[in-house]
């Protein structure tokens, strides 16, 4: 499970598959913590008090548990982590500056398909944590299950290609794994890309698009072709034909899905 050599961090010290300082300081406006899956999480951590979270980013869900600590090797990731919020520590998840056992539990974030090196970054989590390490992530056999694939297939391909397997993490977690799929609703506050599954509109925005690492790694002509084509789908009601009952639906079940494993 590697992708990029470790010494492949960025100015801006962007340490995985993306340069933050390109995606922007957006970010933490589009992807606001969502409460429900806030839930799932803390659920997931079954009360842990100290807990470490890797790829920390602009610090969301951190309010999960009562001491965290948070890893965070882009600049200005970091630089978008509200005042409040614990400085983040300029690390990596696969060389943990932490003692073995050092966290009750330990959390990571929409994170591990940037990592170079995901074995060893799932390693060091569990070796600095003595409870539960939770993965909130996409299962990469079910990207491919929603609308979006109809209008912009290289987006989920990339997106497919880039999360790690399920079972390659479990594995790599050790112990005792459950997974879980997290019900995304439909007023989800953190706009990745499944969470707009009954908002379509909303995608059409390309800050937006942005905030989802997946669209920065496809070129203008499919971000072009995805914005006609749906525009055209919505406005003829095409899209509403094939996929207006989602409008409705309360909570998706699809790709996000909580690793969760225990000594
Ligand atoms: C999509 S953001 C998610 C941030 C935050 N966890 C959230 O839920 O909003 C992914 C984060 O993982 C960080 N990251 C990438 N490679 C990493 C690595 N090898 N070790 C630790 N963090 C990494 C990125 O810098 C980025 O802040």
């Amino acid at each position: 499970m590697t992708t990029e050599p470790l010494d492949a961090r960025t100015r801006d010290g962007s340490a995985g598959d993306v340069d933050h300082s390109a995606i922007g300081s957006g970010y933490s406006s589009y992807r606001r913590p969502d409460t429900r899956i806030a839930q799932s999480i803390a659920e997931a951590l079954d009360g842990a008090r100290t807990v470490l979270n890797v790829g920390a980013g602009a610090g969301s869900y951190e309010n999960a548990a009562p001491a965290v600590t948070a890893v965070e090797p882009s600049e200005s990731m970091r630089a978008q982590r509200p005042a409040r919020f614990a400085r983040a520590v300029d690390a990596v998840a696969e060389d943990l500056p932490f003692a073995d056992g050092e966290f009750d539990g330990a959390m990571t974030l929409f994170s591990v398909h940037q990592w170079s090196d995901v074995t060893a970054g799932l390693s060091e989590m569990r070796r600095v944590t003595r409870g539960p390490v939770v993965v909130l992530t996409c299962d990469p056999q079910r990207v491919r299950d929603f609308w979006l694939y109809e209008y912009a297939p290289e987006v989920l391909d990339t997106e497919a290609r880039r999360y790690p397997p399920i079972d390659d993490m479990a594995a790599a977690l050790g112990g005792r794994a459950t997974i879980g799929t997290v019900p995304i609703p439909l007023d989800c506050t953190d706009g990745f890309n499944e969470a707009y599954y009954g908002r379509p509109e909303l995608l059409l925005d390309p800050a937006a698009r942005q905030a989802c690492s997946a669209w920065s790694f496809v070129d203008d002509g499919v971000r072009e072709r995805f914005d006609t084509t749906l525009r055209r789908d919505l406005e003829s009601g095409a899209w509403d034909e094939r996929f207006g009952h989602l409008r409705g639906r309360p909570t998706y079940e699809g790709s996000l899905v909580i690793v969760r494993a225990t000594p």
